[in-house]
Order: structure tokens, then sequence, then C-alpha cells
């Protein structure tokens, strides 16, 4: 890392004024750590491997990683199923790892969130195991979610709820003498019982939870299924529609997504948070029905950011993309709060394929060799570069996921036998799941997993021509998608852009997407006509070359000066 970039950077624990803190700016880059960088050679990713990775990190010019969960689990959900909170899982390394990790990123002047999962802990977590032990009616149950059955022996599920990774929400349990009981509820898999957040012992426990990483040192924390806590009282039936997204998305009213009894909870942690010196902060997943709706989870004594999901499910369409830019920029900022922007995460299809899908495909089910919706490649990849290079440009905060710097597509070939997401087990193959973007990513052209394991070993497997999209084949290459993503990051941070203001710019048409953000202007043709540039403007990047000096169609320009 060269010094100029950590001058330029601040120091990580120096107080901000309100209103300046760097999570409202930040560009936080996804690491999903079993697919990012293996040390050991066990073919999955470890806290060495990304510690081996600062450097790399360093010089894409982000400000801050999260780390998809490291924490002691039997991997059913791929480590969204934790048993001990406050321990490292010994395929990721160990505590003392962590720190080493930690102590290198912000010696890089780069921030740490860590992800925590509290709406339901594995099956295999000590409280768990007690609750089995202890039978109906004891305290161990009541930290989970234990109903008796309905018909005449119990023998139905107390409601209708459904699995987000499809069958039924419930599983009955054989009692320790060896009878037919009680049922629990697990919103996910059979093996991530959902807490029961009544229960004081549970909010407690994670007050705990929260002290140990914040003690560690963590800048914050990602809030797995922020929206799911609380459930409605009586666990009433509920059947979303047809059509629906797995996590919630655009339904209202669900009895277990959006509940008003969470805002307590969050307000309880902002508070415990605040107690912390260098600013550290809650960002929700939360997939709820609108920015305005999200925007009530990042009131000023709440979170302090929510994932954007509205802007990540939006088409490749300009109107809609206005539409979602301002309606965020307009909901976040009523409260005071920064708008994010994400089009990428270790849940969805890359957007490098997602942009140019044959037909839709809904949020969660993934894509195989056999589903109808087929990406076109090259069209997403270019429409992938236009996308983030606006959305690099948007004032406020914006994620990043693991690969999408090397314009990484969604690996849709991968065989069904080495496919891991529960999902795919639960719906009998019938939803591919989320597999495909979890590939572990590409280091070098050359080694056979492309240098992401120091043994050649990979969890899944990789594409063959991946050489091309490795690391080291794009760098210094002024074309490649990670010198756009380089080029982008900095301008950013020289123009403040982050922390900018939006002005729209109407003149180019309905199928453009055009605004000034301080000193830059951006222009994106999401249409098909090539669109003259401003007389005298400076280039500052663009995202597929110019077609006779102008801008071709999905494709993204950042510009200075110019009339
Ligand atoms: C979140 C995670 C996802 C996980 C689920 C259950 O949505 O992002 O990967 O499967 O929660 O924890």
């Amino acid at each position: 890392m060269t010094s100029s970039t950590q001058q330029s950077r601040p120091e990580t624990r120096l107080p901000s004024a309100p209103g300046a803190e760097w999570w409202r700016s930040a560009v936080i880059y996804q690491i999903y750590p079993r697919s990012f960088a293996d040390a050991s050679g066990d073919g999955i990713g470890d806290l060495p491997g990304i510690t081996s990775k600062l450097d790399d990190l360093a010089e894409l010019g982000i400000d801050a990683i999260w780390l998809s969960p490291f924490m002691t689990s039997p991997q059913k959900d791929a480590g969204y199923d934790v048993a001990d909170y406050c321990d490292v899982d010994p395929i990721f390394g160990t505590l003392a790892d962590f720190d080493a990790m930690l102590e290198g990123a912000h010696a890089r002047s780069i921030r740490v969130i860590v992800d925590l999962v509290p709406n339901h802990s594995s099956d295999q977590h000590v409280w768990f195991q007690a609750a089995l032990a202890a039978g109906p009616g004891s305290p161990e149950r009541a930290r989970y979610i234990f109903r008796d059955g309905l018909g005449e022996n119990g023998e139905l599920p107390p409601n209708n709820w459904e699995s987000v990774f499809g069958g039924p929400a419930w599983t009955r349990l054989v009692e320790p003498d060896g009878t037919q009981g009680q049922w629990y509820l697990h919103l996910f898999d059979s093996s991530q019982p959902d807490f029961d957040w009544t229960n004081e012992e549970v909010r407690e426990g994670f007050r705990g939870i929260l002290r140990f990483w914040l003690e560690r040192g963590v800048d914050g924390f990602r809030v797995d299924v922020a929206h799911g806590l609380v459930k409605a009282d009586g666990l009433p039936d509920y059947t979303p529609p047809a059509d629906a997204a797995s996590m919630g998305g655009d339904e209202q009213n669900v009895p277990y997504w959006g509940q008003p009894g969470v805002h307590e909870i969050y307000r309880d942690w902002h508070g415990l948070l605040a107690e912390y010196d260098g600013d550290r902060a809650l960002a929700a997943e939360a997939w709820l029905p609108s920015p305005a709706k999200t925007a009530l989870w990042v009131r000023s004594d709440e979170m302090h950011q929510a994932f954007n999901f509205e802007y990540l499910e939006t088409d490749w369409h300009a109107p809609k993309l206005r539409s979602v830019i301002a309606e965020s920029l307009a909901a976040y900022g009523a409260v005071g709060a920064p708008s994010t922007w994400v089009l990428s995460n270790h849940d969805v299809i890359r957007h490098a394929s997602r942009l140019a899908l044959t037909t839709e495909s809904p949020q969660g089910n993934g894509i195989g060799p056999l589903s109808e919706a087929q990406p076109i490649p090259e069209l997403g990849l270019r429409r992938a570069r236009a996308a983030s290079s606006m959305m690099l440009a948007l004032p406020g905060s914006a994620y990043l996921y693991q690969g999408e710097e090397l314009g990484l597509p969604e690996v849709v070939e991968l065989p069904d036998d080495a496919r891991q997401d529960p999902t795919w087990f639960r719906t009998h193959g019938e939803r591919y799941g989320r597999d495909g973007c979890r590939v572990p990513i590409p280091w070098t052209a050359d080694g056979s997993s492309y240098g992401f394991s120091a043994s050649g070993a990979s969890w899944l497997p990789q594409p063959p021509r991946w050489a091309e999209l490795a690391r080291d084949a794009q760098r210094g290459q002024s074309d490649s998608t990670l010198s756009l993503y380089r080029r982008a990051l900095a301008e950013r941070r020289t123009h403040a852009l982050g922390t900018g203001s939006l002005e729209w710019i109407d003149e180019y048409g309905d199928d453009v997407v055009a605004f000034r953000n301080g000193a830059v202007t951006v222009i994106a043709n999401v249409g098909s006509t090539p669109l003259e540039l401003p007389t005298d403007a400076t280039v500052l990047l663009t995202s597929s070359p110019l077609e006779d000096g102008a801008v071709g169609s999905d494709t993204t320009v950042w510009l200075v000066g110019g009339a």
C-alpha cells in the first residue's frame, strides 16, 4: 500500500462531527469468508486468507469490510446457523486470527463490520440443546418458540407458516422420553430455530454478544434478518402471494416480517454501541416493501444504515432507476440517515448476470442449467459495469460484494451434487438457491483454484473460463473491470461523492439517468440511442469505450467541466 493512500484515509478511531460519520458515505466490501481466500488449503476460505489479501483491498480503495459469519457453526447454512456467537469456527481459524485480521485492516484504515445473526441460532447452540433436554414449559424452551401442535394428538404444526428455504417453518420433536412432542419454529432451515425475542434472557444474551465483539474492536454489525425478530402475537396463519419473494420484500402485514416491536430492540442496541468510541454502526438486513418503510429502521436512535434492497431489485430501466433513487434519497433523508446502494450479495444472482436474464427469476431461487431464465453474458457484464459506475457516484454509502470488482458472473453450471444451499435440499432441487454467487473467487490466472487456495482445492467447483477474470490478469489493464472499480473509487474519494448531493439533469430524455453530484456529471445511457457529450467536458471515467466520442447504450460516464 502506498503512503499517500494511508494519508488520505481517516484514522479509524477518531470521532467525527455528527453528520459526518464514516458510515454515511463509506464503500463497504462484503467478504464471504468461505469463498474469499483459503490460507489453510482445505478448500474453504479463512481469516488468515483475508489477512493475506488486505493490501489488495486497500489498493481497491474501499473504506470498510463486512464479513459474513465466521463464528462456530455446523455450517448447515454456511455459517448463518451459529452455535457459539463468541468464538471462531475452526474452519475459519481462531480468535487470535480474527484479532490479527482486524489489526491489519485497521492499520490500513479499513473498518471491519461483522455479521450478527439474532433471529435464530444453530440447533447445536447450548441453549437449544438445553431446551430439548428440559422439556415443555421449561425456562430453557422459553428462549425459543416451542408450541404444542394442533389436531387431536398435536400432529399438525401450530400454524401454516412456510420456511424461507421451502417446506414448513415448524419441526416436531421427539421428546427425551421418546414420545412425539412439541413443535419449534424455524423461519429458515430446521437446523435454525428462531429465538423468542419477548424473552429478556435472549435480549440480555445478545447485549453480551455485542459487547464481546465491540470490545475486540469491531466497527459495527450487519444485522441478519433484522425484520424477523418479533412475531405477531398469537402467531396467526399467513399465506404469502404466489409470486412473493422469499424474504418478504414487497409484502405488507406479514406476521413474521417487519413487526413494530423490533424498533425497541434496535434502540436498545443503538444506546449500547454509543457507549463505545469510534462511531460504531449497525446495518439492517431488512427486506421491506419500500424505502419509506425501511427508513423507519434507521431513525436517529435506531440502526445507522439499512440495505437498500429496493434499489438492488430495480430493473435496468431508466425511469424505474430514477424513481427508486429519488424515493430512497427522500425517504432516508427525511429521517437524517444516508441511503445505501447495493447490487449484489451472497443471497442474490450476481448483477453481471441478473441485469441481462432472458426472463425474470424471483429473488432467492437462483439459476441453474435447467432454469428458464438464463444470462446473456456480454450484455450482463456491460450493464453491470454501467450500473456499478452509476451506483458509485450516488451520495450515501455503497456495498460491494466480493468478486463484482472482477465482473464475475453467476455460476450457472454447478453440478447438482456440488450444491450446498439448504434451499436446494428443502425444495428437492426445485429452486437452485444461492450457490452460484458463492463460488470461490479467482486471484491468479494460473493455478488449479485460480490462487484461491494454497492447495488448489475449492469447496465449490470454479468454472473453466475464469483465468481471464482473475485479479492478476486484470491488474494493470486499463479497460478491465478491476481498473474501472479502482478508478471509480478513487474519483469518488477525490470528489467526495459519498457526502455529496444529487441534482437531476433532465435534458437527455427518458432512457437516460443523468445527474450532477458536486463537480461531477454522471450520464448513464440505459437506452439504445448514442448520446453526444457536452463540449469541453473532461471524461473521468467511462464504463465502456465511447463510440465516436458518444456514450453508447448501457454505458455510464463521469465528467467534469463542459458546457
Ligand atoms: C440472511 C442471510 C442468508 C441466510 C439467512 C438466514 O438472509 O443473508 O444468507 O441464509 O439470513 O440466516
